[in-house]
C-alpha cells in the first residue's frame, strides 16, 4: 500500500530490533501519565521480546504490520483472530511519538479495516486503558464504540484497566452486475 511517502507491509524478523525500540521510545512517551514506570517496564518485556515477536511472526493467525514514512518506520500494528468467531483483534497500533496525529493510525486502521474484510472477519476489536484519552478519540473517529470496561490480571500485580472497542464490519453493497 503506497499514498504520499507512506508503504505498509509485512514485518519481519529482520525488523524486529527497530520496531522494539520504536515500541519503548513511544511507550516511554506516552504512557508515564497512565501507568507506572514498573508496569511499563513489564509490559514491554511480555510483549515486546524478540521471542515473543518471532513466535508470533510465525503464526499463521497472528499478523504484524510496519508502516514506512519516507522510507523510515514510523508507525506499526499487530493484529490477530479472536473471539468471538469472525473478531479480528487490534493488539498493537502505534506511531511515532512526534508523528501522532497526521493520519498514520487512521492509515494503519484502514489497511487492517479492508485485510479483515478480504479475510473474512466480521468485526474489529480492541482494548484500550480508559486514561488513554488520546487513543479513545482517535478509534472513535475511526468508528469503534465502547463494548464494555473490564479489569484484566496480566501478573505480577498489574492490571489493565480498559475499555473493549468493537467496530462492526457489515458487508459491503455488492457491485451491480452489467
Ligand atoms: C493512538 C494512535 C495510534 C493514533 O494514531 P495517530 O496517527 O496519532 O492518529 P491519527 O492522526 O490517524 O488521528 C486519528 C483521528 O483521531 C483524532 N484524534 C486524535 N486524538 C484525539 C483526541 N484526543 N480526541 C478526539 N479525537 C482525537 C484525530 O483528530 C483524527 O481525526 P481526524 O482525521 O478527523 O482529524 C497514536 O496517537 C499513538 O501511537 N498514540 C500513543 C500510543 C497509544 O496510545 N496507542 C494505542 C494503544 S491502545
Amino acid at each position: 500500500m503506497t499514498s504520499s511517502g507512506i508503504r505498509i507491509e509485512r514485518l519481519t524478523a529482520a525488523d524486529i530490533p527497530a520496531l522494539v525500540a520504536l515500541a519503548r521510545d513511544t511507550w516511554f512517551k506516552h504512557y508515564p501519565d497512565i501507568i507506572t514506570t514498573a508496569q511499563i517496564q513489564y509490559m514491554l518485556a511480555q510483549r515486546y521480546s524478540d521471542d515473543v515477536i518471532r513466535a508470533q511472526l510465525a503464526d499463521p493467525d497472528v499478523w504484524w504490520d510496519k508502516l514506512l514514512l519516507d522510507g523510515e518506520l514510523a508507525a506499526f500494528a499487530q493484529y490477530e483472530r479472536s473471539d468471538p468467531p469472525g473478531t479480528l483483534k487490534v493488539d498493537k497500533l502505534y506511531a511515532r511519538h512526534q508523528l501522532r496525529g497526521r493520519g498514520l493510525g487512521s492509515t494503519l486502521l484502514r489497511h487492517i479495516e479492508q485485510a479483515a474484510r478480504e479475510m473474512g472477519f466480521a468485526r474489529l476489536k480492541l482494548q484500550v486503558n480508559k486514561n488513554n484519552v488520546s487513543a479513545i478519540g482517535a478509534y472513535r473517529k475511526n468508528g469503534f464504540e465502547v463494548a464494555e470496561s473490564a479489569v484484566f490480571d496480566i501478573g505480577n500485580g498489574f492490571v489493565m484497566d480498559d475499555y473493549v472497542m468493537i467496530k462492526e464490519l457489515p458487508a459491503l453493497p455488492r457491485e451491480q452486475c452489467r
